[in-house]
C-alpha cells in the first residue's frame, strides 16, 4: 500500500493521484475495513495534512475537465490577513486557531435565529464536493475541490424575512489566537457581504473541507464561504456570524479601499483593479511557476451560465 510509504513525500505525488489516494482511504474506512478512527492518521502521516477526512458526494455539475491545483499550493499560498499579510504566513502561523468548540450564529431578518454548534452544521445537510474556480483580484487563481453544501440549505432554516435584502458574513477576530488581529491592517474583524439572491444562488457554498478532509486552518477552518464567480476576498474564511440585513453591509476591503474594491467584485475581465489588470490569471502550482502560460479571465469567471441573470441590466462597470 503506498499509504505507509513514509518515504514518499506529499510534493512527489501529483495531485490526481493525491485525490484519488485520499478517495480510496475514504472508501476504505467507509467500508470498516480498518476502522474510521485510524483514518485521520493516515492521511496525515501520508500526505503531511492536518485535518480529519470529510465524506462527500462529488457534484461534477460545475466542474468538468479541469484539474485541480496541487494541494500542497492549495494550503501554502494563502491569503488571511488575521495570520499575516504574506502568502506563507497562514500556513505557518494558523497552527494556533482553535477550532473546537465553535459556533456560528445566524440573525438579524429571520424568523427563526440560531446558534449552531460546528458538528450539527456539518450534518445539516448532505456534504458535496465541487471543483470551483477560485480567482483572486492580484491575478492569480487556483481550483479546489470544496467539501461543502450550498448556503441556502442553511439560510432556508432560519427562514429569512421579506425584508431580508443582504447577507454579511463575518469572521472571528481573537487577537490571541490571531497575531494579524494584533496589528491594524484592516478594521477587525473580516467581514464580507452578498446580496440575498447571490447568497441564496445554489453556487455559494458553505463549506467545511478541501479535498475530501477538513479544512486546513490556513484555509478557513472549520467553515468559510466560497463564492466562485467573485474575486476571492469575497469568500470570508472562519466565520462566526452571518447576519440578514436590509442595507447593503460595509465590507472590510470596501471599507479600506471603495476605489479599489467595490461590493460586488463579480470577476470581470474588462473592469481592471487600479492596480492589476483583470484580462489574465497565473494558475498557482504550475510546475511551470512565473513561465506559466497565463490564462484568460472569464467573465464571472466562467460561471456565467448560472449567475448572469442575477446581474441582467445592471451596469457592472458602475457595480464592480
Ligand atoms: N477571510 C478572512 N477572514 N481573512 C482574509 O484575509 N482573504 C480572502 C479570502 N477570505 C481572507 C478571507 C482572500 S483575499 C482570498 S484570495 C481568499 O480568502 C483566499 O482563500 P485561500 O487561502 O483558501 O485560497
Amino acid at each position: 500500500m503506498i499509504f505507509t510509504d513514509k518515504n514518499i513525500s506529499p510534493k512527489d505525488i501529483t495531485p490526481k493521484n493525491v485525490f484519488e489516494a485520499r478517495r480510496e482511504i475514504i472508501k476504505v474506512a467507509a467500508a470498516g475495513s480498518f476502522g474510521l478512527a485510524f483514518a485521520p492518521w493516515f492521511s496525515r502521516d501520508a500526505f503531511g495534512a492536518s485535518t480529519q477526512l470529510l465524506s462527500a458526494t462529488p457534484n461534477s455539475s460545475y466542474g468538468k475537465n479541469i484539474e485541480s491545483t496541487p494541494y500542497k499550493s492549495v494550503t501554502t499560498y494563502n491569503n488571511f490577513y488575521e495570520f499575516g499579510t504574506d502568502k506563507s504566513d497562514p500556513s505557518t502561523y494558523a497552527g494556533s486557531l482553535v477550532t473546537r468548540p465553535w459556533t456560528v450564529t445566524v440573525e438579524g431578518l429571520v424568523k427563526k435565529p440560531a446558534t449552531f454548534d460546528i458538528d450539527d452544521l456539518l450534518k445539516l445537510a448532505p456534504m458535496e464536493e465541487r471543483i470551483y474556480r477560485l480567482r483572486c483580484v492580484e491575478g492569480w487563481s487556483m481550483v479546489v475541490p470544496w467539501d461543502g453544501y450550498s448556503l441556502s440549505k442553511l439560510l432556508n432554516k432560519v427562514e429569512p424575512l421579506g425584508s431580508a435584502k443582504f447577507v454579511e458574513f463575518i469572521s472571528l477576530a481573537d487577537s490571541k489566537q490571531m497575531p494579524g488581529v494584533r496589528g491594524s491592517v484592516i478594521d477587525w474583524p473580516y467581514r464580507e457581504g452578498l446580496r440575498l439572491d447571490e447568497a441564496m444562488n445554489p453556487l455559494t457554498l458553505l463549506t467545511f473541507g478541501l479535498y475530501g478532509e477538513a479544512l486546513p486552518k490556513q484555509n478557513g477552518a472549520p467553515v468559510r464561504i466560497v463564492v466562485p464567480w467573485k474575486y476571492g476576498f469575497k469568500s470570508a474564511k472562519s466565520i462566526v456570524k452571518i447576519r440578514l440585513t436590509d442595507q447593503m453591509p460595509k465590507t472590510s476591503w470596501n471599507t479600506f479601499d471603495s476605489h479599489e474594491y467595490g461590493f460586488y467584485s463579480n470577476v470581470n475581465p474588462l473592469v481592471d483593479h487600479p492596480r492589476w489588470s483583470q484580462a489574465t490569471e497565473r494558475r498557482i502550482g504550475d510546475p511551470k511557476g512565473i513561465f506559466a502560460p497565463k490564462i484568460k479571465t472569464e467573465m464571472f469567471n466562467g460561471y456565467g451560465e448560472y449567475v448572469a441573470s442575477m446581474y441582467a441590466g445592471m451596469d457592472l462597470k458602475k457595480y464592480y
